[in-house]
């Protein structure tokens, strides 16, 4: 089974390449972004010159911020109807095209806050354009919206046909300007959707050469990346890697690599990357029997034992300054075992497994 109804353009100049294709979403777009990243990448700039061209209006929300909350998607949903808009651009991280894609759903079925998660009154959208300016999320190719509310401080996310874009404009460029925390931070998350491509129980043999060379593709250039910011060589890898990263998890989902690190995040403010990669190591490890075949046959492609790749992981030193206090782990576990993730594990985890797994990082 492959499902992915997103138009992807992808490489240099995606923006202007997508010009015939954004002429058909209407004549006006509520172009969602945050406060810097989209204008400092360069992305926000080569829209507006196509929508000029194209004479399409332009209504800015620039409000999103990192871990949107669900009142941010109200306050966009209420501009959107408010402007009459015809569909939406979202433009920079995965926060602000998962808060597009939440606007999308909420303007187009008139739904309250507290119905954001109830997908059984999904029943129409309006187109979204993904443009990201990170390599990392996948989410310009996937069905999936990550909110967080703040009233519980959960981050959780849904996922719905209907939330795939309608069309993604991918250039690397617009990633050169990332610093390099967030160039780790993103590349891990990328890394962790391929690796779970191969643990999730949903794990698709059509999307192993996706996820094959995903791998390599983040793991013979990261460090590149990092030391030399503006290699585009390097870009387009980590920006290629993430893209079937999104690819791979729209098919498999995610598992308990994704769920472990939701609480770090929402509690701790840990980036979503960084908490993926502090229990890279102990996730693999648990999994492993369950998915030896596949991971080996991983390693050989890359031509590396998986010990060489723990020094990988420890070279990049992601745990440095984590630290998780006792209590917390007890008290994030049930929250943890309810994230709908948990069903595609390749067995069933228990308490005890994601105990040990935490109290490493204690
Ligand atoms: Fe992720």
């Amino acid at each position: 089974m492959h499902y992915l109804p997103t138009r992807i353009i992808y490489g240099e100049n995606a923006v202007r390449k997508g010009f015939v294709y954004l002429n058909r979403f209407g004549k006006k777009a509520l172009l969602v972004t945050g406060k810097t990243s989209a204008r400092q990448s360069g992305a926000l700039d080569d829209i507006l010159n196509v929508l000029n061209q194209l004479k399409i209006e332009a209504v800015s929300f620039d409000s999103v911020t990192e871990n949107p909350t669900l009142e941010t998607v109200m306050e966009g949903t209420d501009l959107f109807l408010a402007n009459n808009c015809d569909f939406l651009i979202g433009i920079g991280g995965g926060s602000p095209i998962d808060s597009a894609k939440a606007i999308s759903l909420t303007a187009a079925n008139q739904l309250g806050k507290n119905e954001i998660y109830d997908l059984a009154k999904f029943k129409q959208n309006y187109p979204v354009v993904a443009v990201p300016t990170t390599a990392g999320t996948g989410t310009e190719a996937t069905q999936f919206s990550v909110l967080t509310d703040a009233a519980t401080q959960k981050k959780a996310g849904f996922g719905h046909d209907l939330a795939f874009p309608a069309l993604s404009l991918v250039d690397p460029k617009y990633t050169l300007s990332l610093p390099a925390n967030i160039t780790l931070h993103t590349a891990i998350d990328s890394l962790s959707h391929l690796l779970e491509g191969i643990y999730s129980n949903q794990r698709n043999p059509l999307l192993y050469p996706l996820i094959f060379k995903g791998v390599q593709l983040i793991y013979s250039n990261l460090y590149k990346a990092l030391h030399n910011p503006l290699l585009l060589m390097a870009r387009d890898a980590l920006m290629c890697a993430s893209l079937y990263g999104g690819i791979t998890i729209s098919h498999t989902s995610t598992t308990l690599q994704h769920s472990i690190g939701y609480p770090l995040t929402s509690v701790y403010g840990v980036p979503h990357g960084l908490a993926n990669g502090i229990v890279m190591q102990p996730i693999m490890e648990l999994y492993y029997p369950a998915v030896k075949a596949d991971l080996d046959d991983l390693f050989s492609y890359l031509r590396i034992s998986r010990a060489d790749f723990f020094l990988w992981l420890d070279g990049l030193q992601m745990s440095a300054g984590v630290s998780i206090p006792p209590e917390f782990i007890d008290a994030k576990i049930p929250e943890i075992l309810a994230s709908r993730n948990m069903a595609n594990n390749p067995f069933e985890v228990t308490a005890d497994a994601i105990r040990s797994i935490l109290e490493q990082l204690s």
